[in-house]
């Protein structure tokens, strides 16, 4: 007979293997790491605290029941702990257990850690690489994923919750990634998909692979259900804690702010030609993004999906920013479905967690076409309208060449509250492009040349929005770092609130 002592040893001991060397061999050779040494990278040296190491499934049929079936901690790794200095929690599936697969008992893990996040106002990341439902549970691994889903949703909006699928994703149990603010990916290692190719083929006749089906490079550049892929294991968790250090822990922090070795009024000549002279020719968004933001750090997300708008996060001064940008360099920056949709979760996100919003403006328009129309753009695009007008953390908006049109509008312009609105000498603020324009309101008439120069001459250019005061000042491009520091520096204590409501209804 062992001492409870011996077999508390024991029992941890087992935890600590999972599903055995094996299994943990397998695991390695797919190129993964397990679910504990993913856990080791992603904190703090010595900071994880493990919860629910004791904890086994509770199920009695198909001989689950049986000693040999019995892991301790099943096949989850729940706990919190620390990256750089700040709380976290965080659960990890251990694909060498049952295939990671969720038992009732794995559920309850995850839903313990989430509680307490949400009661001490804590990041939740969930590392997920798991076979779904426990096939032998039934029902019970069913009520696991509701009760999760519950509390995805319970919390979204309150602490910042980011997945990082690492394995399979299938089934059900998609929908916790989804719910979730981030979904990271591991290219090659991991797949998310609501049925497999097996049944794909059943149903559809289709035949596809599992990565071209739910592989990373679907989901970050096709469907838009994942916001990044990393190359491997070690990659993908390094990156989760270079971003984690730009979101605050939860609503009611601030955006966090860390020692800046960028000066504050540092001027940035290069802007000052970055925009082509010719009003049609293409530039990069990101040339002016890298610019000015401090140390050219910019953590972009979705950089590989409806690439005609830029989102991402960056500092000014030290402080957290959202950073949205139209791409003239793809299909002009116009808006379309997926941009919209891009755009508007990522500015929905910022306002969620007290994160200022920096806009650069370039966009020609919204894309015409049945394509779009009959998609829906026009409540997509009404989409990122609403997320801009109900925003109400701090708004900067830089204009840098083209604000054309509707566009013009819900580009977070002064009149969804932009605070602080700001035209380059190169911003053009019309309703549409000359050529357009003179087509429609001189159509037939002679001296078109003439009428287009009039036309540019009138309103290709800043006055007629700063005569309004739709914009606040015309600046010196290579001045905008310095303006956006001193302006956030401003609207650090900005307070505005929206009427009271039971929910908004955003046009889904
Ligand atoms: N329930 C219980 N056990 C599961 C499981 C599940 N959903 N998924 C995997 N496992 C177990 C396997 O029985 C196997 O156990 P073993 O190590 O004792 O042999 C282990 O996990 C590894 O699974 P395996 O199939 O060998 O790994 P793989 O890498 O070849 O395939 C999956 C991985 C996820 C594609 C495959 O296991 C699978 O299709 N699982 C079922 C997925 C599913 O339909 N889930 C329910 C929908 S929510």
């Amino acid at each position: 007979h062992l001492s409870v002592q011996e077999r508390i040893e024991k029992k941890r001991n087992a935890a600590l293997i999972g599903g055995g060397q094996l299994r943990i061999a397998a695991q390695h050779k797919r190129g993964k790491l397990t679910a504990r040494e993913r856990v080791q990278l992603l904190l703090d040296q010595d900071s994880f605290v493990e919860y629910d190491m004791f904890v086994e499934h509770r199920c009695s049929d198909f001989g689950m029941e049986a000693d040999h079936n019995k892991y301790p901690g099943d096949s989850v790794v729940t706990g919190q702990g620390r990256i750089n200095g700040r709380l976290v929690y965080v659960f990890s599936q251990d694909f060498t257990v049952f295939g990671g697969s969720l038992s009732g008992a794995h559920a309850q893990k995850i839903c313990k850690i989430m509680d307490q996040a949400m009661m001490v106002g804590a990041p939740v990341i969930g590392l997920n690489d798991s076979g779904g439902a426990r096939i032998q549970e039934g029902v019970e691994s069913l009520a696991g994923y509701a009760d999760i889903f519950l509390r995805n949703v319970m919390a979204s909006g309150v602490v910042p919750q980011i997945s990082l699928v690492m394995g399979p994703c299938a089934g059900g149990a998609v929908y916790s990634p989804a719910l979730t603010d981030f979904t990271f990916m591991v290219k090659d290692t991991s797949y998310l998909f609501i049925t497999g190719p097996d049944v794909v083929k059943s149903v559809t006749n289709e035949d596809v692979t599992q990565e071209e089906l739910g592989g990373a490079k679907t989901h970050t550049a096709v469907s838009g259900v994942a916001h990044r892929a990393f190359e491997n294991d070690v990659d993908a968790l390094l990156n989760l804690r270079d971003f984690f250090n730009f979101l605050p822990l939860s609503n009611k922090d601030p955006a966090p702010v860390i020692e800046c070795h960028d000066p504050r009024d540092r001027l940035v000549p290069g802007l000052d030609t970055v925009v082509p002279f010719e009003t049609t020719k293409a530039y990069d968004m990101l040339d002016i993004v890298h610019g000015i933001v401090d140390e050219r750090e910019f953590f972009e997300i979705m950089p590989n999906y409806a690439k005609n708008i830029v989102v991402g996060f960056a500092r000014m001064n030290g402080r957290t920013v959202g950073i949205v940008g139209n791409q003239p360099k793809v299909a002009s920056g116009c808006l379309d479905i997926n941009s919209s949709v891009k755009a508007a979760r990522f500015v929905r996100f910022c306002d969620a967690f007290n994160i200022p919003i920096i806009t650069f403006v370039d966009v020609p328009g919204f894309l015409p076409g049945t394509a779009q129309e009959y998609g829906g753009i026009i409540r997509h695009g009404a989409k990122l309208l609403y997320a801009f007008a109900e925003a109400t953390v701090p708004k900067i908006t830089v204009i840098t060449r083209k604000a054309y049109g509707g566009a013009y509008d819900v580009m977070s312009s002064k009149h969804l509250r932009g605070d602080v609105n700001y035209a380059w000498p190169s911003a053009e603020v019309a309703v549409m492009g000359a050529k357009g324009a003179v087509q429609i309101i001189f159509r037939g008439k002679e001296n078109q040349a003439q009428a287009e120069a009039e036309y540019v001459e009138k309103f290709a250019n800043p006055f007629p929005a700063a005569v309004r005061g739709f914009v606040d000042d015309i600046i010196q491009p290579s001045t905008t770092r310095k303006r956006i520091c001193r302006d956030l520096e401003v609207l650090a204590s900005k307070k505005q609130t929206n009427p009271w409501k039971k929910h908004a209804n955003i046009p889904l």
